[in-house]
Formats: C-alpha cells, structure tokens, sequence
C-alpha cells in the first residue's frame, strides 16, 4: 500500500482512478487536484468519500484547485488536459491535435509537482502521450525510473480483448504487447502475443489478426466516435491501475509502458513504449525483446513518428 496517491485532473479517467484506488485500497489517502469551477475534484472526492463505509475501504479522500492537495503523495497520476472529441462536423482529432493546449496545461501540471512532491513517481496519461510525458521530462528531469507514461497497458488491453473475443477463450489466456508510441503508428506485436502460451495464430487466422491489429491502433478512435462526445475512459484508467498495482505492491510486473529509452532499441533520448519491469522503483528494468524485421521496420516508423510530435515539442518549448 502507498502512502498518497495524487491525481491531477479531475476529468472521466480521473473519477474512474479515484473509486478505483479507494476500492482497490491502493494507499491510505488519495488526492485529486483540478481547477473547474465551483470545485469539481473536491465534489468528486466528497462523494465518493461518503460512500467509502459501504465497500468498507479506509482511504482518506480529498480534493480542490489547488495543487497543494497533493502535497507529499508518493505516486501522482496526471490526467490533465483535453481530450479528444468528436467536431461538430464529424471528424475527430488525432491525439497530436491536442499538442498546444495540453502542453499549457503540463507546464501547469509540472510546477505543481515542483512544488508539492518533487519525489514522487509521475505515471501521465494525458494526450498526445509521448510529447507529453517528453514536455514532463524537460520540466522536470526526474530520476529515468521515476517518469513514464501509460499506453501499452491499454493499447495490449485492447488487443487482448479482440483476439480473446475471436478466437472464442478467455481473456485471461491471451497475453500481448503492443509497442511504439501511443498513435496510429502503435505496433501490436504479433510474434510476442500467445494464447494459454500457444502462437496467437493456432487460434486466429493471419486475415483476422491483421484486422484486429489494425482496430487496435485506431481503437481509440472509434470509442471517441461511438461516445459523441469525449474519448474512452475506463479502459485507460484501468490500465495506469494495472501499472500502479504492480509498484504499490513491488509485483515486478512487465508491462509495456512508455519511458525514456538511453539506447535500448537503438534509442535515444525519447519516450517511447516498450516492456519495462514495474515495481517499488517504478521503472526497474527496460527489457529488450528479439522483434523479427518486419517489427523492426514498424518500431522505427513509430518512433519517427514519436520524434516528430517531439519536435514540435521542442519547438514550442
Ligand atoms: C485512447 C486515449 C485515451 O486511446 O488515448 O482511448
């Protein structure tokens, strides 16, 4: 169990990350900062404090607009910033799209951190998610282990989901990894996906799985269609709970996450989504797993496309 968890934003993923680490009983008191009017993170933890007794759960609750809530937590999880939502003509965004607002909004987000627990372990999820974790980095430059950035947790999730749903087993047998940045250029990684340990291709045809990885990289897409207004929130959010269960409780756990590669997979110098061991730590172990050339040739694409959102990033800086 922490000891405080802070969460910045008080949005859907944010409300979602609140019931969940009461329920979860993850750490003895949970914090949620955001800035709407009349005050909306500290109406999210009242409520959700008052029913707290029902499940039995002693999580102490707070919230308010100002950062200073979060003071001392030993984890923070930023959710801060627009998502992506469908236009009024139809069309949706790509995450890159949000760049220039969310990248304001960080700047906030890391003066908060700054001042109010410097030490902490930062888990992001705001969007568009490697430029933003990178905008994280340059504000803060914490410690490698202690920055990092949820996407593969969700986009394996996703991929798991449809291949369990296809090839008619549980969800529990299917195990998988999808890499790269957290865009349309994200790669499910098919030789690394099993089921009950077996080549995912005994269960799923080469046609469906190309189909599936492709639903895969656009699937959040086609939530934020689906929900006319706003993007998936439970999935994501369950996900950064997959990766915080696995430091609260120093499980050791790889999950494909997104950190800063020194090198590894002839990177340097960005955030990209790769498998990490995830424990007390945070980031104890980038791992570097065999890619055929074919995974190879989509990584490299991904990570250009990673660079360039960065670029701008940088440019904007
Ligand atoms: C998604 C958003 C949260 O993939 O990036 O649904």
């Amino acid at each position: 169990m922490l000891n405080k968890i802070g969460l910045i934003g008080g949005g859907n993923i944010g409300g979602v990350l609140m019931q969940e680490v009461v329920k979860r009983q993850l750490a003895r008191e949970v914090a949620m900062v955001d800035i709407k009017e009349p005050d909306l993170a500290k109406g999210k933890a009242l409520d959700i404090a008052e029913g707290s007794s029902t499940i039995g759960a002693d999580v102490r609750c707070i919230g308010g607009k100002e950062y200073d809530v979060i003071e001392g937590s030993d984890l923070v999880i930023n959710t801060a910033g627009v998502p992506r939502t469908t236009r009024p003509d139809g069309t949706i965004p790509t995450r890159e799209e949000l760049l220039a607002t969310n990248l304001k909004i960080t700047d906030a987000v890391s003066e908060g951190i700054q001042k109010y627990c410097p030490k902490a372990t930062i888990v992001s999820v705001a969007n568009p998610l490697d430029a933003i974790v990178y905008k994280l980095y340059l504000n803060l430059k914490p410690a490698k282990n202690k920055l990092m950035g949820m996407a593969g947790a969700l986009d394996s999730a996703r991929y798991r989901h449809f291949v369990a749903f296809e090839a008619n087993v549980s969800v529990e047998n299917v195990t998988a990894m999808v890499l790269g940045g957290h865009g349309d250029s994200m790669l499910p990684i098919r030789s690394a996906c099993r089921v009950a340990g077996m080549p995912v291709d005994d269960f799923v045809s080469a046609e469906r799985l190309a189909e599936i990885e492709t639903r895969t990289r656009k699937a959040g897409g086609e939530v934020v269609k689906l929900l006319g207004s706003g993007s998936a929130f439970v999935s994501p959010a369950w996900g950064v709970l997959d990766m915080v269960e696995a430091i609260a409780y120093d499980k050791r756990k790889i999950v494909p996450t997104c950190v800063l590669l020194t090198g590894e997979y002839g990177v340097d110098g960005l955030f990209i989504g790769v498998p990490v061991i995830l424990g007390k730590n945070g980031v104890e172990q980038v791992v570097e797993m065999e890619l055929t050339a074919e995974e190879k040739e989509a990584f490299k694409n991904s990570v250009a496309a990673v660079q360039k959102t960065v670029d701008e990033v940088d440019s904007m800086s």
